[in-house]
């Protein structure tokens, strides 16, 4: 188990597309596994696989985690391979991301999602989720695609942002 460094913009990596897993093995569930230690190290609700530099379709999540309480129990699931099965309705929440510091915004998502994924062993699994959990997974989900929430922004808006944070990862 380890804490692994998360890429920020305007590294090239977050551009790129996931690849999908085919193989289910330790070395997935010990990548997972230090992925979920990265998450509540940085008091994430989830992280995408790209964000540690390993271009394949995985994320983690967990919408129980509560960051000011050590205590309480962590109920981490990885989704391998995830695919939008339905989305309906639309719902507006601010997002913020580990990738992109310091800025939030309120994003356009799903309200009610469907997708299906494998876990850790391989299985095909099937989840329907609302609000914030519909919100993390379409999130995540856009990682796996190159896609970061700051480029729904209006392009004066994400330009502005894009601006200071290059100039935030140069110092
Ligand atoms: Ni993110």
């Amino acid at each position: 188990m380890a804490v692994l460094k998360v890429l920020t913009y305007p590294d090239p990596f977050l551009k790129k597309n996931a690849q999908e897993v085919t193989v289910f093995n330790q070395e997935l569930k010990e990548l997972a596994a230090d992925m979920a230690d990265t998450m509540y190290d940085q008091s994430g609700l989830g992280l995408a696989a790209p964000q540690v530099g390993q271009g394949l379709r995985l994320f983690v999540a967990d919408l129980t985690y509560r960051p000011n309480d050590p205590e309480h129990p962590r109920n981490w699931i990885a989704y391998v391979n995830p695919m939008i099965k339905k989305g309906e309705g639309e719902q507006f929440l601010e997002e913020g991301c580990l990738s992109v510091p310091e800025y939030r915004a309120e994003i356009k998502r799903f309200q009610n999602i469907t997708i299906e994924y494998n876990d850790l062993e391989g299985n095909l699994k099937k989840v329907t989720a609302e609000g914030l959990f519909a919100v993390c997974i379409q999130h995540e989900m856009d990682h796996l695609a190159g896609k970061l929430f700051i480029d729904y922004l209006p392009p004066l808006k994400r330009k502005m942002i894009q601006k200071r944070l290059k100039k935030l990862a140069e110092e």
